[in-house]
């Protein structure tokens, strides 16, 4: 599969290589005279995808000889933002103020900055005047060129600022730091070219790419070998996958690949974008052994007026209908949204028609966000923005509302035998093991950490609302 951009892709991926090797280098020589290796800690803000950044320049810095600390007292501290809501971008000025005495007292720090806050020019401003310690800025679109950076910053000492607005560079094979040994993120996609009118992600994430599906079966089938047992293929809006290839392929196409990866026991993905899932997907998925029975469906709101607004391209019929097709095909499956409150001109009559479609459809969880306007969306310029008050309001309706219709739909499976994935020791009691249902619904039951990596039945005696309690 030859893809135009497949040579400058290999050719950067190499001298990244390069850079990788020269730090660590340099870093081993400091070693033996210090005695000390140099620490790195990473916080990450966001989303899933986030998320699997930070893992991906973890992997970097370890390669490099850094070791991981907790705390923020580090030789490299990085933070990886978000800006999807305006809260999000508040917590990182707090920490950044806290972290600028920090450095103070601990020299040769560095202080890096990357992500989707980073991609907003009047940020870096504010950045550049009120935390004059930052020594690197950078994006996501160039989260690659990690070690480059470095360097550059420790050959000048200086602030470096390095911003890509958009790129069609997909850098694949560099190193890669797992959170977990059993399971483990894969973009499949990157972008979105979806312009929803609240979301920034569009503007900071750049256009939708694809990568190419034998680049992902390839580093699936290498997580495999590595003891990997579930995968959960990552993309803003994974339905559209494959659309922009050279050689269109649909994301159906793509999951009925990864099932036939041998030792990969679980598959499941995340976001679906209502407007874009496919009957194909839900026969896939209804055949598939592997899939897990989870669709997380951003419905945003209950009103086709509003959805209109937002520029989602389904209405709250679509919607219903949609769900009524994948519980038909799939009775067992568990629902989990995002519902935004708020939104400019939303009316009471919207917001009721929102808490009509969570009624009807009784999702496992929701996510509920208070709209926070962001600049350069068009929804940010709307005339009719809600008033906060108002809009808090609502939110603790609509919290009540979703606490009811979760404990009802949860509790569905409680007395069954289920397959749980186990995750970790459980973190209240060292007895017990937390472990995770096909449906993404968490269970925690008695048992050794030796099971922990492992798909064990459990049976579920008691529903708690978000999680159950069972025995081996
Ligand atoms: N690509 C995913 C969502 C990514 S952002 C999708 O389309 O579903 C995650 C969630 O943040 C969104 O689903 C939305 O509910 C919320 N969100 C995005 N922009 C927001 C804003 N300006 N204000 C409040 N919530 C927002
Ligand atoms: Fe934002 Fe919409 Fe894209 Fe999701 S699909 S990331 S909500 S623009
Ligand atoms: Fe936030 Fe960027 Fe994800 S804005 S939600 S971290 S894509």
């Amino acid at each position: 599969m030859i893809n135009e951009n497949t040579n400058a892709n290999e050719l950067e991926a190499a001298r990244q290589l390069g850079f990788i090797n020269e730090l660590r280098a340099r870093f081993e020589l400091e070693y033996q005279k210090t005695g000390r290796r140099k620490t790195y800690h990473i916080e990450t803000f966001g989303c899933q995808m986030n998320a699997h950044d930070s893992e991906k320049m973890s992997g970097i810095l370890k390669q490099i000889g850094y070791v991981e600390t907790d705390t923020e007292d580090a030789d490299f501290v990085l933070y990886n933002t978000c800006t999807v809501r305006e809260n999000a971008n508040n917590r990182v000025y707090g920490r950044l103020g806290t972290l600028g005495t920090i450095k103070k007292n601990h020299p040769g720090m560095i202080v890096a900055l990357c992500g989707c806050m980073m991609q907003e020019e009047a940020v870096v401003e504010k950045i550049k005047t009120s935390f004059p310690f930052v020594d690197i800025i950078f994006g996501t679109h160039n989260i690659f060129k990690l070690a480059e950076l470095i360097q550059t910053h420790l050959d000048s000492d200086r602030m470096i600022i390095d911003l890509w607005k958009d790129t069609d560079l997909i850098v694949e094979n560099l190193p890669n730091d797992r959170k977990y040994p059993f399971k483990a993120g894969v973009n499949i996609m990157f972008g979105c070219n979806n312009f929803c009118s609240y979301c920034i992600v569009p503007y900071v994430r750049g256009r939708e790419r694809s990568r190419n599906p034998q680049d992902i079966i390839n580093e699936i089938k290498a997580l495999a070998a590595d003891g990997v047992i579930e995968v959960m293929l990552l993309g803003q809006n994974v339905n559209s996958y494959g659309k922009t290839l050279e050689k269109p392929v649909s994301f159906a196409q793509l999951l009925e690949q990864v099932e036939k990866i041998d030792g990969i026991e679980r598959i499941r993905f995340m976001t679906s974008h209502p407007k874009d899932l496919s009957d194909e997907l839900i026969e896939v998925m209804k055949n598939s052994k592997k899939i897990c029975r989870h669709l997380h469906l951003p419905l945003q709101s209950g009103s086709s007026r509003l959805l209109k607004l937002m520029n989602r391209r389904y209405t709250k019929e679509d919607y219903l209908s949609l769900v009524e097709k994948i519980r038909n095909a799939m009775p067992d499956i568990s629902l989990t949204t995002d519902i935004i409150v708020g939104f400019p001109g939303e009316t009471e009559e919207d917001f009721e028609d929102t808490l009509d479609v969570v009624r009807r459809v009784g999702f496992d969880s929701a996510f509920t966000f208070i709209y926070s306007k962001r600049a350069g969306t068009p929804a940010a310029t709307m005339k009719e923005q809600v008033d906060e008050e108002l809009a808090k309001e609502r939110f603790n309706r609509l919290l009540k509302e979703i606490q009811q219709s979760c404990t009802i739909a949860s509790g569905r499976h409680v007395h069954s035998w289920q397959k749980v994935l186990v995750e970790e020791v459980n973190r209240q009691d060292p007895d017990y093991l937390t472990g995770r249902l096909s449906n993404n619904i968490l269970v925690h039951f008695a048992g050794d950490k030796s099971l922990i990596g492992k798909i064990v039945d459990v049976y579920l005696e008691e529903s708690k609302g978000f999680y159950y309690m069972g025995r081996l």
